[in-house]
Parts: C-alpha cells; structure tokens; sequence
C-alpha cells in the first residue's frame, strides 16, 4: 500500500522538502497527497505547488475562535483522507479531536522532553546544556509531547548560536524523521 501522507508546515518548509524528496522516490511508500498551513502565504506552500501538491490554508485570524479554527482544519484534513499527517514545523497545538482522529507525526528540534514549544533552539542555548538533538514523536494534545519514536543527539559547540545550532540540529534532523515516516508507512 502506499500511505498518504498530508504535511502540516508554518515556516520555511525545508522539512517539508525533504518529505517531499523522499516521497518521490520508489519504493518510499508514502506519497504526499496534500500540504496544509495555518499561515498563507507561507513558504512551504510555494514548495509544495513547485511539486505539484494540492495546499490549503486554514487561518486563525478567518475563524470567530480556536474551537472553529480547530475544527475547520479537522475538516480540511479529513477531505484528503491521510493515513498518516506529518508535522514538518506546524508551529500550533492541535486540539485533542484532531490527534485522536488522525495518526500523526511530529519533528521537535530538542531532545524531549527537554525544551519543547516554538523556541527549542533558543532555550537550550540558553540553558547552557552541551548535547540538545531532535526527536520524532507520535501526536497528542500537549505542546510537543506523544510517544517518543526516535531521538539524535547533537553537541552543542563553544561559540554556537542559534543559527550555526539549528544547522547542525537541521541536518540530523532530516534523515531521521523520513527514516521514521518511512518505518510508518510500512506498517501500515
Ligand atoms: C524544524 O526544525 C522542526 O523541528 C521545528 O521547526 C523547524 C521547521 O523548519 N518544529 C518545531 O519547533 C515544533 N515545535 P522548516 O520550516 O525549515 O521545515
């Protein structure tokens, strides 16, 4: 069977670039049916269009309040009918309906539990701590939490900053959730 994959991305999208890179190739057994954002306009949209995935946006500012936002993007990604949704740098909590309903799986730019939430990087610089990582986990309704699938640890060097940091987190980070993907859709 080939799983079909729907990414959830708010940024940059090179996470969701790799997914779709991965996905192209035989064999993967996965293919990206859809690409979904809560900020329009965003970057990784114009990659997904680039390779020709259908993209949606559902906004906060277009809903009258969360639960209508939570359930308008439910409804977006049930048309699509994934078997697997992929977090590639959604920077939103998702209601406890939406995981529950959904097989999901999410990136986190930290090892977990240590420093979750939007500014990872940030925090366990400022920590001071000398191995930070990523980790790959199942969704559930807390902020970064879910069952932990696999972890890569990462040195943090004299003299990083949050950039040279993410860098280095960004290119571990990569291999290891479309290893992870890849796991899942073969158990599907
Ligand atoms: C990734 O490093 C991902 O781990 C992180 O956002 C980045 C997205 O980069 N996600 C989180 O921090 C989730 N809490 P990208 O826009 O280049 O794919």
């Amino acid at each position: 069977m080939t799983a079909r994959l729907l990414v959830l991305a708010s940024g940059l999208g090179s996470t969701l670039q790799a997914v779709l890179d991965a996905a192209a190739e035989p064999g993967f057994g996965g293919s990206v049916v859809a690409a979904g954002t809560d900020r329009p306009g965003s970057p990784a949209m114009r990659r997904a269009e680039s390779a020709g995935v259908p993209t949606f946006a559902v906004a906060l500012a277009d809903h009258p309040d969360r639960a209508a936002w939570d359930a308008a993007l439910a409804d977006a990604l049930a048309g699509y009918r994934p078997d697997l949704v992929v977090l590639a740098g959604f920077m939103r909590v998702l209601a406890a309906g939406t995981v529950t309903r959904f097989d999901m799986v999410n990136t986190h730019p930290s090892l977990l539990p240590s420093f979750p939430g939007a500014h990872a990087i940030e925090d366990a610089l400022a920590h001071g701590v000398k191995v930070t990582g990523v980790t790959v986990h199942r969704v559930d309704a807390g902020l970064d939490s879910g069952p932990i699938l696999a972890q890569a640890a990462v040195p943090v060097l004299d003299g990083d900053t949050a950039d040279t940091l993410r860098e280095r987190i960004q290119a571990m980070e990569k291999p290891l959730f479309i290893d992870t993907i890849r796991q899942l859709c073969g158990s599907m």
